[in-house]
């Protein structure tokens, strides 16, 4: 880990998991690192694995990133307080069993896995831009096959069609709806989105990479661990990557010198690799922006 003394990073989802871990080791590194937590009082788990020494290099904002609300004033006390950010780790996520809306009226993956991501990400565009910074997208390989048991047939890429499409309130309905593939699409969907905006921030240096972290024994397996496996759930825990073992991707993406420059490219751990074709698709990637940039603008 190369020294980021005088960086400034934004983690999210740095509460639990991995991106306790991407944010520990950042810190660690000479970091200032700030965070948004729906229940601030979950960061004292980071706090204290960071210690009282470097307690003054963190910094955690409160808000429920489903939220457009708390989005946007995450990212304004951001704003405010920070002139530059080199690194932003977009590693909040979950998976939900149920269709839930979020307060806005968006299914809850669109809401946490993609807007959440996608709204720092531009809201955030000033700071980012002087910091010349690397932004990494911690998605979910399920984006190029959605099955939950793979025992037989070939993956089944997720999908995402906005033909007709008004809001992305639309998306990821009630009717139909299949939990795992709900989440999928919306990873689908900050990968597309991630490669749509990487070209208008490489003036600035700005990278924006995503990646699959492995499966990581953390909090959001339970959930996706399908309900036929679940009596041997501990021995699916221990066939998984710690979570130390899943945030080093994210920590690679997000400091590796060698990878200075890369943009616009999606990893599976530190393997480059493909998404569906449908993330290149040009007319999907400008609608989606529009889309989502809608989401925050109202
Ligand atoms: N584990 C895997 O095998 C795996 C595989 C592929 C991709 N991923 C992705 O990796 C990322 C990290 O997940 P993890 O495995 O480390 O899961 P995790 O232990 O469940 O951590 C998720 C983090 O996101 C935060 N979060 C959830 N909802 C939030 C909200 N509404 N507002 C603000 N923060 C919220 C959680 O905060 P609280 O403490 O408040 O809950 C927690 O800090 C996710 O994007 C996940 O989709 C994981």
């Amino acid at each position: 880990m190369p020294d980021l003394t005088d960086k400034v990073a934004v983690v999210t989802g740095a509460t639990g998991g991995m991106g306790q871990v991407i944010a520990a080791e950042l810190v660690r590194a000479g970091a200032h690192v700030i965070t948004i937590a729906r229940n601030p009082a979950r960061a004292d788990a980071l706090r204290a694995r960071i210690g009282a020494e470097a307690a003054d290099r963190l910094d955690v904002i409160a808000g429920d990133l489903s939220r457009r609300a708390d989005v946007l004033t995450a990212a304004k006390t951001i704003r405010d307080r920070y002139g530059e950010i080199h690194l932003l780790v977009n590693n909040a996520g979950a998976h939900f069993s149920e269709h839930r809306l979020s307060v806005d009226g968006v299914e809850m993956h669109v809401a946490l896995d993609h807007l959440a991501a996608f709204g720092l990400t531009t809201l955030l565009d000033e700071p980012l831009r002087r910091g010349g910074a690397r932004v990494v997208n911690v998605a979910s390989d399920t984006l190029n096959d959605t099955r939950q048991i793979k025992l037989a047939g070939r993956p089944r890429p997720a999908t995402v069609d906005l033909a007709g499409v008004q809001s992305l309130a639309e998306l990821n309905s009630a009717k139909g709806f299949v939990p795992f593939e709900a989440y999928a699409r919306a990873k689908l969907m900050t990968v597309t989105a991630g490669y749509a905006l990487a070209p208008g921030f490489a003036a600035d240096g700005v990278t924006v990479n995503a990646l699959h972290p492995g499966l990581v024994a953390t909090g959001i397996i339970d959930d996706l661990v399908p309900s036929l496996l679940r009596p041997v759930g501990p021995l699916i825990r221990r066939s998984l990557l710690t979570p130390a073992e899943g945030a080093s991707s994210a920590l690679r993406l997000a400091t590796d010198p060698a990878l200075a420059g890369v943009t616009s490219r999606y990893f599976n751990r530190d393997e480059e690799s493909r998404t569906p074709p449908v993330s290149h698709d040009p007319a999907v990637q400008e609608k989606l922006l529009v889309l989502s940039r809608a989401h925050f603008t109202g």
